[in-house]
């Protein structure tokens, strides 16, 4: 197969949601990919060029076939996961949010302060994520400067396309003693450090991997730190991170604090920006979504997380409905898996939960809220395009113009829970079987603008 300094050619069947709750599959499909990475045409097969582009790319040896049972599918965005928690996924469910980030949380990511031990995990987690399909993962990383910049150097070494953030806390009250930024001023300067050093990293082409501004949230942040980062988001007009009205705690928390919801404060603060990434929002009110709609800033529903931390089911629909921007998160480890397969499931699994209600002490009608579900289609938007749309990134289609970042996802592996009937299930069947059971190992190879980033 032809590699990047000449461009190369995929044949076979893509499959892509481009639209919220609409999907496409594109079978005998062409598409060429050029030297940079970028898509340059997706040819079907009753075109004129289809012809042309199969041949052209046969005689310079750059053209890929997929057999049957092989299907390309967009990477996986995953919009909201915390780097330093990947030693302990699975671990630590039983407590409140803020029991679980006061003994368990705030003391591991107190560990990164060693460089070695960072290197470690995160050489770890971006591995796995790219053995799952996640070509574009937006980072919580820790307070510690140095060894956020390593997550970055490794990102960028493996070839995964992320967003890295610096975490800020200072708040003396709400955050301990040996995990904090030593000051609102410490925390604002190394985040200008980390998107100095993001940005200059050599080789990092069309900045791959970028900085994000990252207050961890309202509560453990103090006003004068709030600020300060937004003031650098408008100069350096970095993307910005956070959690939002996550759970019945931190809402009330921060309603008591500032006598405003999250989203209003973050507004205030200057942070909520075209492509600020708000995770969870599970409580915001109309009010607020009409907000983050009119400042296209976007979400990131973690629905496996919120299912421990946020005691309710985010109204995904209602988002929806109102034009937010939306995108999945794994949440890691607040969610026990690195997987946003696993994460389309979970959502919607939990928006059937919404629609019916879950107390069967309830009658029926007043069980649930109607309207509330999706189904795989926009599950898969989510988790592609949805995600990419919520950070302005040009991924998650199959269009010229916008980078290859693709998974080969083959539903013929010997011993996968992955069982396609091919005289039973139609191309749209066999890619809601994908979503309900495709697992790390049917994924067999993972691409990030061009680049092979895994290959089993
Ligand atoms: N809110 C503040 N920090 C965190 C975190 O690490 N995980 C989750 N789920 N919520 C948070
Ligand atoms: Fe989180």
């Amino acid at each position: 197969m032809g590699d990047a300094t000449t461009g190369f050619a995929l044949r076979g069947t893509f499959m892509h949601a481009t639209r919220r709750g609409e999907i496409e599959i594109m079978e005998d499909a062409v598409v060429s990919v050029d030297a940079q990475g970028s898509i340059g045409a997706v040819h079907h097969p009753a075109e004129a060029g289809h012809a042309t582009a199969v041949n052209d790319a046969r005689e310079r040896g750059a053209l890929h076939e997929f057999h049957e049972g092989q299907y390309v599918l967009p990477g996986l965005v995953d919009l909201h996961i915390h780097a330093p928690q990947w030693p302990q996924l699975g671990k630590a469910l039983h407590l409140s949010l803020h029991d679980w980030l006061l003994q368990y949380t705030f003391p591991l990511e107190a560990k990164f302060a060693e460089r070695a031990f960072a290197e470690r995990v995160y050489t770890s987690l971006v591995d796995t994520l790219l053995a799952n399909g996640t070509t574009t993962a937006v980072y919580f990383a820790t307070v510690h400067v140095e060894s956020t910049m390593r997550l970055a150097d490794i990102c960028l070494a493996k070839g995964q396309r992320a967003l890295v953030g610096k975490v800020a806390m200072d708040d003396a009250e709400q955050c301990p003693d040996g995990y904090r930024d030593a000051s609102a001023a410490a925390g604002i300067e190394g985040t200008r450090d980390l998107i100095a050093y993001v940005r200059a990293m050599p080789g990092n082409r069309g900045a791959l991997v970028r900085p994000v501004i990252t207050p961890r949230f309202i509560p453990s942040c103090t006003d004068h730190l709030l600020e300060g980062l937004g003031v650098l988001a408008e100069e350096t007009a970095c993307h910005v991170q956070t959690h939002c009205s996550e759970s019945d705690w931190e809402h009330a928390f921060v309603l008591d604090r500032l006598g405003r919801t999250d989203t209003r404060g973050i507004a205030d603060f200057g942070l909520l920006r075209p492509n600020t990434i708000l995770a969870h929002s599970n409580f915001i009110t109309d009010e607020d979504m009409e907000l983050i709609g009119q400042t296209r800033a976007g979400i990131a529903h973690c629905p496996l997380s919120n299912l421990y931390f946020s005691n309710a089911v985010f109204p995904l629909r209602s988002a929806l409905d109102k034009g937010i921007s939306i995108g999945l998160g794994t949440d890691i480890s607040g969610g026990a898996s690195p997987s946003i397969l696993d994460n389309c499931r979970h959502a919607i699994t939990a928006s059937r939960a919404l629609e019916d209600g879950v107390d069967p002490a309830l009658d029926a009608a007043r069980r649930g809220r109607p309207a509330s579900r999706i189904d795989f289609r926009t599950a898969l938007w989510l988790a592609t395009a949805g995600g990419a749309d919520a950070l302005g990134l040009p991924v998650g289609r199959f269009e010229p113009g916008c980078d290859f970042d693709a998974m080969l996802v083959d539903t013929r592996r010997a011993g996968s829970n992955l069982m396609v009937w091919e005289d039973a299930d139609c191309p749209e069947d066999i890619l809601q079987k994908i979503i309900y059971n495709a697992g790390r190992d049917d994924i067999r190879r993972v691409w990030v603008r061009g680049r092979v980033v895994n290959e089993k």
